[in-house]
């Protein structure tokens, strides 16, 4: 089995993370899936970006739970990473479908729903008429460190791949392992080094396998994929390992 090559928050080693560049990078590297993270504004939109506050990437201050998506959007996204990136706006989930849309992308579009600190009431079920029905070129892959999301979003998609994350490995993880809830794991590489014991039918897509000893321990060991900020360095890896 090829372990699959995912960019996480999209190329976010070389890129502004969870910005549209980061997206074209990603595809342009030739990963074989992308991973983001949705939140909900305070009009109701969902919006890509990682934290719960806009501080840390861009040139405002304060909660995306508080803002509209008209004052997200005066934000500039970019400039943290790199002056080159000045103007990157943060997107909205449909930006981003439509990006994969547009761009003919056939890899894995993974989801992360940010609930696990605040909970947006309802981002389930917005999320899910984004991304409901139409055939989309991605295969979509849901994950949320919070059990209560993954259980919404399998009662209204159950058709469609979901994994739960953990830094810990969690009772709702196994119960939904066993349940058949969720196809995979998305535990952090810190985990996944310290412990021997998994399931034999639950695999693995760890986080955030970046440097070189990392990558070959998942490629080794066959994992389903890897969740990653350098997906050329982990493509040279695999092409030496893999094929
Ligand atoms: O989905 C994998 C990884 O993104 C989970 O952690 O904090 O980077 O969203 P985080
Ligand atoms: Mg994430």
């Amino acid at each position: 089995m090829i372990t699959q090559i995912i960019a996480h928050r999209g190329s976010k080693g070389v890129r502004p993370e969870n910005t549209i560049v980061a997206f074209n990078k990603a595809i342009d590297e030739g990963a074989d899936g992308i991973e983001t993270d949705v939140h909900l504004s305070k009009d109701g939109k969902l919006v890509i970006i990682h934290d719960e506050t806009v501080n840390r990437t861009t040139d405002g201050e304060g909660r995306i739970f508080d803002k509209t998506l008209a004052e997200i959007k005066k934000l500039d996204a970019g400039a943290y990473f790199s002056e080159k990136y000045v103007n990157e706006r943060i997107p909205t989930l449909q930006e981003v479908v439509d990006l994969l849309i547009q761009r003919k992308y056939h890899g894995i579009f993974n989801l992360e729903l940010k609930t696990d600190k605040i909970k947006y009431p309802g981002i389930e079920q917005k999320v899910y008429e984004v991304l409901k029905g139409e055939d989309f070129p991605f295969h979509l892959v849901y994950s949320s460190f919070n059990p209560k999301s993954i259980s919404v979003l399998h009662q209204l998609q159950p058709e469609v791949e979901a994994a739960s994350l953990f830094k810990i490995n969690t009772k709702a993880a196994r119960r939904f392992s066993r349940r058949r809830i969720i196809q995979e794991w998305h535990p952090s590489i810190a985990w996944v080094r310290s412990h021997r014991f998994f399931l034999p039918h639950v695999q693995l897509r760890p986080w955030t396998v970046n440097s070189e000893d990392d990558i070959k321990y998942c490629f080794k060991k066959n994992f389903k994929g890897i969740i990653t900020d350098y997906p050329t360095r982990a493509l040279k890896i695999r092409k030496k390992m893999q094929g």
